[in-house]
């Protein structure tokens, strides 16, 4: 009887890592295909951002997301598509002003996302394109305030942050160790654009996640491409 149970319960625990497979391969397929018909412009290499899904989608059932960082919401279509699938949320910051390096006259500024009249960037209306054409518009709550106007009230524990904002030193400090706070025990703290030697690129966030580190309080898990990720303990 009890070795029936037990065959019984087995085939459950395979049914379900099956059915959760199957899903989460579902849910990869259709972001590949809403990527494909309606590409969005952005900084996120594609291992990056299915490792951000895999992670979202392990942690989001126990509290919502945190990105700083949208620009036009490549990584939201991955972090939203996972807290979509667990019915959670993602709460994603960006004043839509752009990063130092993407104002007129620097390597990355783009013409498209220049309001003429204003005079100034915006990301934000091709953002809000991105939710709708990826149906995320009930699951993603966009925040237009800097990362420090957004964090200074807030009180909502976090399953995970992914940090992708400004890339100075001060300001990925700043970032990483405010946002970091607020995670659940377990939760995770991913940062974009680790490179650990300077001829790589720029070292704020480097430098900013291993002050995370150095507080004892996460353990490092692997990195993926330039996706550095720790867990708080
Ligand atoms: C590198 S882009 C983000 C790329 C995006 N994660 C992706 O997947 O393509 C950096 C974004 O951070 C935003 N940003 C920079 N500093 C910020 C700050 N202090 N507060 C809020 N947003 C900020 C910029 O407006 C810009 O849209």
């Amino acid at each position: 009887m009890a070795y029936i149970g037990f065959l019984c319960l087995r085939s459950l625990y395979r049914d379900s890592v099956l059915y959760c497979f199957i899903w989460g391969w579902c849910f990869s397929l259709s972001i590949k295909s809403i990527l494909a018909k309606h590409p969005i412009k952005g900084f996120l290499a594609e291992d990056e951002g299915e490792h951000l899904y895999s992670l979202a989608l392990e942690q989001a059932h126990l509290g919502p997301c945190l990105e700083v960082g949208s620009y036009c919401g490549l990584s939201t279509v991955y972090l939203g598509c996972a807290c979509k699938q667990k019915n959670s949320t993602l709460y994603a910051v960006d004043h839509h002003r752009g990063s130092e390096e993407h104002q007129q006259g620097e390597e990355y500024h783009d013409t498209d996302l220049y309001d003429a009249v204003a005079q100034e960037m915006n990301s934000f209306p091709a953002f809000r394109r991105t939710l709708r054409v990826a149906e995320l518009e009930n699951t993603v709550i966009p925040i237009v305030a800097s990362s420090k106007n957004a964090r200074c009230h807030w009180g909502t524990p976090l399953s995970l942050v992914f940090i992708d904002g400004g890339h100075s030193l001060e300001t990925a400090l700043d970032d990483c160790v405010g946002w970091s706070r607020f995670l659940l025990s377990g939760g995770i703290l991913a940062v974009h654009d680790i490179f650990e030697h300077p001829e790589q690129g720029g070292q704020g966030p480097w430098l900013a996640l291993n002050a995370v580190l150095a507080s004892g309080e996460f353990d490092l898990l692997p990195q993926v491409n330039s996706l550095g990720v720790l867990r708080k303990k």
